[in-house]
């Protein structure tokens, strides 16, 4: 039917009319009229054909129709949209939720909390001190000569070197021990967990950084006997209550004498087996009587009082807990490693 302007009106009346109950029925309507095919989109096809008085005529009046069906189009939408509410408009209560992935603990923080929980239930309360440390409390007050390897930049990442009193990363938490010393008097009885930082090569068994808990008690009359009771008791309540320890003797500046601790392998029982490498034991700790030049620099008087501190790292009695076969494991945070310790203690 060519343009005229009876069909105009009776398009515009019909446009006016229109009602919908859903978004697809006014979808629909859309195409009816303004669709690639619509009623209007042919109008305006057959508008270029036509002659130029005719053109005016009828330019303005169709312009006018495809405005009053979009705006018809938009305001039966809007009024849709406002009935549905704005959440349920486009909510598909059918569609299965998303799934909330929990993180775990970390097993050394699990360790380090058991660590530290043992030895609060023997009385000890916890101590820390800092990352960035300097010479002194690293190494001068705990006794390392001079010349001592450890001292090395091969060994240790220096901040500041050179001077009196070089500023480095700790390389032990036994730092903490000469801290507490200088802020405390006897009796002190304290666990030391934190960061250390050794310059080695990243392996399965030796990291750059890692974590230890140092402990110390001073008190007067404090004896060897004391640190092995000590020692049984957190080896017993850390690996299993017929765990055994033996002591082999060993170096330390800051100890003497010195030990290093092993105790009975948790998984043959002593029989031997290959985390025990065939000899029923595991290394745990290095420990020793303070030597009386280490109270001396801290301002305590070794004639009135003795002590003990020990030293162990917490990824090693993790690992030796869960038998984890490679130290890289605990730095790579993947979820599927980290969960499976958080039920385990
Ligand atoms: N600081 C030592 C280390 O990092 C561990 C240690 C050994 C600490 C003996 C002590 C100790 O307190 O008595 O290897």
């Amino acid at each position: 039917m060519p343009i005229s302007n009876e069909k105009i009106e009776q398009m515009l009346a019909s446009i006016a009319e229109m009602k919908a109950a859903r978004e697809q029925e006014i979808e629909e309507m859309r195409v009816k009229w303004l669709g690639k095919k619509g009623e209007i989109t042919q109008l305006f096809d057959e508008f270029r054909t036509i002659d130029k008085e005719q053109k005016k005529e009828f330019g303005q009046r169709l312009n006018a129709l495809k405005n009053a069906a979009t705006a018809k189009i938009e305001e039966m939408r809007a009024a849709l949209a406002e009935i549905a509410g704005p959440a349920t408009a486009s909510f598909d209560q059918t569609k299965p939720g998303d799934v909330f992935q929990l993180g775990a603990r970390h097993p050394i923080s699990i360790t380090r909390e058991e660590i530290l929980s043992i030895f609060g239930k023997f009385g000890y309360s916890v101590a820390e001190g800092p990352e960035i440390e300097d010479d002194w409390h690293v190494f001068s007050a705990l006794n390392f000569p001079p010349e001592h390897p450890a001292r090395d930049m091969q060994d240790t990442f220096f901040v500041q070197p050179g001077g009196d009193n070089p500023i480095l990363l700790r390389t032990h938490t036994s730092s903490v021990q000469v801290r507490t010393m200088e802020k405390m008097r006897p009796p002190i009885r304290v666990v030391c967990p934190g960061r250390v930082f050794r310059n080695e090569a990243i392996s399965a068994r030796a990291h750059c950084i890692f974590h230890q808990v140092e402990g110390l008690y001073i008190d007067k009359g404090v004896t060897f006997a004391d640190l092995k009771q000590a020692i049984l008791l957190f080896a017993r309540e850390m690996f299993g209550a017929d765990s055994q320890i033996r002591m082999r003797p060993s170096y330390f500046p800051f100890t003497e004498p010195s030990a290093e601790v092993d105790v009975s392998c948790n998984i043959c029982h002593g029989k031997g087996c290959n985390i025990c490498k065939g000899t029923g034991w595991l290394e745990i700790l290095g420990c020793g009587m303070v030597d009386p030049a280490v109270l001396e620099a801290s301002g305590i008087d070794p004639k009135v009082y003795s002590g003990f501190a020990f030293g162990m790292g917490i990824e090693r009695i993790a690992m030796l807990k869960w038998q984890v076969k490679d130290l890289r494991h605990y730095f790579e945070n993947d979820i599927r490693f980290l969960r499976q310790f958080e039920t385990a203690i």
